[in-house]
């Protein structure tokens, strides 16, 4: 499959956001990645509904919603209704995991599921064949702009050696810290999807700055 980079809307100016999402429908970026916050489960609060329905409006590619929210099952149809197309719940917020998943796919959309740095790969094997996407968090979640942990790369490799074993067809995908620094060591270790909020956006030019960081897969 081929690599793909996924902008995180958390770091784009929200006073401009028709401008940044038609950018990133220009690039060469696959997915849109946005990051819904509660204030519990994370200590951020970002945005809900009514922002991701406009920008379900102008864009024009696969939404990746990443949920730091508490009890994550009880939203799962809404987001389909928002638009969601892939729904990621933390591991740590899901007492429940496996029922949520069903629910999940149930609605139509695929299902994922992320790992805070401390958390095992070992706590999702059981379930890893029920599992679209797994999002290795490689900072810990609540904000953009943060310095990438470098465990996070054994991690990857380690996740990616089971993925094979098993012979299943589950993404891999890194949020947090992403850089043109370590995004060709990601992909080498079995990443499949980088999610990049500050590099692109801080960047002097975000769509040629997507491209760098899909270059780094070659
Ligand atoms: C962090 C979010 C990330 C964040 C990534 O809690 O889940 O998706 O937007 O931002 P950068 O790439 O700036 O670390
Ligand atoms: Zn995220």
């Amino acid at each position: 499959m081929s690599k793909i980079i996924a902008p995180s809307i958390l770091s784009a100016d929200f006073a401009h956001l028709g401008r940044d999402i038609e950018m990133i429908n220009q690039s060469k970026a696959d997915w849109f990645h946005v990051d819904v916050m509660d204030g519990v489960f994370v200590p951020n609060i970002s945005f809900g509904f009514p922002v991701m329905k406009s920008l379900k409006q102008l864009a024009k590619k696969t939404l990746d919603v990443h949920l730091m929210i508490v009890q994550p099952e009880r939203f799962i149809q809404d987001f389909a209704d928002a638009g969601a197309n892939v729904l990621t719940v933390h591991i740590e917020a899901s007492t429940h995991l496996h029922r949520t998943l069903q629910q999940i796919k149930a609605a139509g959309m695929k299902a994922g599921v992320a790992l805070n740095p401390h958390t095992s790969i070992h706590s999702l094997l059981d379930v890893i064949e029920d599992i679209d996407l797994v999002c290795l968090m490689s900072v810990n979640p609540g904000f953009g702009g943060q310095k990438f942990i470098p465990q996070t790369l054994k991690k990857t490799e380690a996740l990616k050696n089971e993925i094979t074993r098993l012979g299943c067809a589950t993404l891999i995908e890194i949020d947090g810290g992403v850089s043109l620094q370590n995004a060709g060591d990601l992909f080498k270790a079995g990443a499949d999807v980088l999610v990049a909020g500050n590099t692109v956006f801080s960047s002097e030019n975000p769509s040629q700055t997507i491209t760098d960081l899909l270059n780094c897969s070659k």
